[in-house]
């Protein structure tokens, strides 16, 4: 699963293996190492600061095939990634291949001035069905990662896209009012006016395979922060959507439930009466808390990352909107067994972020995401056969 496929344009090695880029670019570029960078956080992240002219080495095997199957490969867009960024190269190496991974921080070295670590097994149904990949994926990929940027790349920023699957199912022990076409917590919580925060337990909780993964990679990112000093984040996020996500029925909500809309697919709603409540954030809104870290950068840091009030909706509103945009009737049905430790009412307060960097604002709320997942991704839904990346 390892070995380098074509890329656009290579940085040569430096002196001892450690690229002098301020030399061989006039200082002026540095590197993002980004892993899981066809997928939809790590494309949107490949693409927005390529634009802002840094080189970028872009790390993803496809394995999100082999987690969900071909309709998940994000084969087609590593394709986009390589033909439309001038400075990205792919490398379709593996994150448990620590070898590898290490031969590529030794060869950047100290130019590598970020790290977007966003490869996983992104699915906590499929984590019980191979729990020691979803663990080496997630946990130890993370961990190989975090020690080649101690060995080769100490100055670099360190982004780790964590999960609120990390508190595991103790969100639903919180007071829960039955609301027509949604669940919501009882008005005199603490988290009812802007959602949940990070002083919620992340122990003793039911996480499903795929949550206890994260939170080991979660715990050593914060880890070789606090210990090492490296400026480390985690962004705990709710669920992250946008029009690059390759949907899958186990993996990428809104996308995964609009394609179903359009292509007239059957889709499968699990339990909690389908009034479960996420928020929702742009792949691009997330890129933009990762660029303001990036600039002012913490060590160890751990932020809830989410649509928050401003873009939550419940599954049975989400129907609605797909139903509005697409103008067809969605095909689902009811199951009434909940996914194992799924959360019934998730919104994440982002206050916290926010004190740390006043003015970040979410951008997209939900219609608007659905809208552009729509319209964007609709020629390649309906007509495969003419797409350019099928
Ligand atoms: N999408 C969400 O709703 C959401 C919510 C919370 C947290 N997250 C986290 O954000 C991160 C990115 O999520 P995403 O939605 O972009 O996922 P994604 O599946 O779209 O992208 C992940 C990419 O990583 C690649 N990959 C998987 N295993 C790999 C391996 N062993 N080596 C190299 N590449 C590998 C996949 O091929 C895929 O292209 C993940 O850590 C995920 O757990 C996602």
């Amino acid at each position: 699963m390892t070995g380098r496929v074509r890329a656009s344009r290579s940085l040569p090695d430096g002196p001892g293996g450690v690229l002098s880029h301020s030399q061989r670019f006039g200082g002026s570029l540095s590197i993002a190492v980004i892993t899981g960078s066809a997928g939809l956080v790590g494309s949107e992240a490949a693409r927005y600061f390529g634009e802002k002219g840094m080189h970028i080495v872009g790390i993803d095997n496809d394995m999100r095939k082999y987690f969900f199957g071909p309709e998940a490969s994000t084969e087609w867009m590593q394709k986009q990634l390589i033909t439309s960024i001038p400075q990205y190269e792919h490398h379709s190496v593996d994150v448990r291949d620590e070898q590898t991974v290490f031969a590529l921080f030794r060869k950047f070295g100290r130019g590598i001035s970020l790290v977007i670590h966003a490869a996983a097994q992104p699915s906590h149904d499929w984590a019980a069905n191979e729990p020691l990949t979803d663990f080496a994926v997630n946990a130890t990929g993370t961990l190989n990662l975090l020690e080649a940027t101690r060995q080769f790349s100490p100055e670099a920023v360190f982004i780790f896209t964590s999960t609120n699957k990390v508190y595991g199912d103790v969100p639903n022990s919180l007071p829960l009012v039955e609301q027509e076409r949604r669940w919501e917590l009882d008005k005199s919580h603490k988290f009812a006016d802007k959602g949940i925060t990070e002083e919620m337990s992340v122990d003793q909780s039911m996480h499903s395979l795929f949550g206890a993964s994260k939170v080991a990679a979660d715990v050593m990112t914060q880890e070789y922060g606090r210990y090492f000093g490296l400026k480390t984040v985690c962004f705990r996020a709710g669920c992250l959507s946008g029009p690059n996500h390759s949907g899958a029925q186990l993996h990428g909500f809104l996308a995964y439930l609009m394609k179903c809309n359009v292509t007239g697919t059957d889709y499968k709603v699990f339990g909690y009466k389908g009034k479960q409540v996420r928020d929702n954030l742009h792949s691009s809104d997330l890129i933009q808390a990762f660029d303001m870290f990036f600039n002012n950068p913490r060590s160890g840091e751990v932020y809830n990352m989410g649509g928050s009030r401003f873009s939550c909706c419940s599954m049975l509103e989400a129907i609605g909107l797909c139903e509005d945009i697409s103008g067809r009737k969605l095909k689902w049905e009811y199951v009434s067994s909940n996914r194992v430790g799924d959360h019934i009412w998730w919104i994440s307060d982002i206050s916290r972020f926010q004190s740390h960097f006043p003015g970040y604002k979410v951008k997209y709320d939900v219609k608007a995401l659905l809208r552009e997942i729509h319209d964007k991704n609709y020629e390649r839904w309906v007509a495969p056969s003419r797409s350019t990346y099928a």
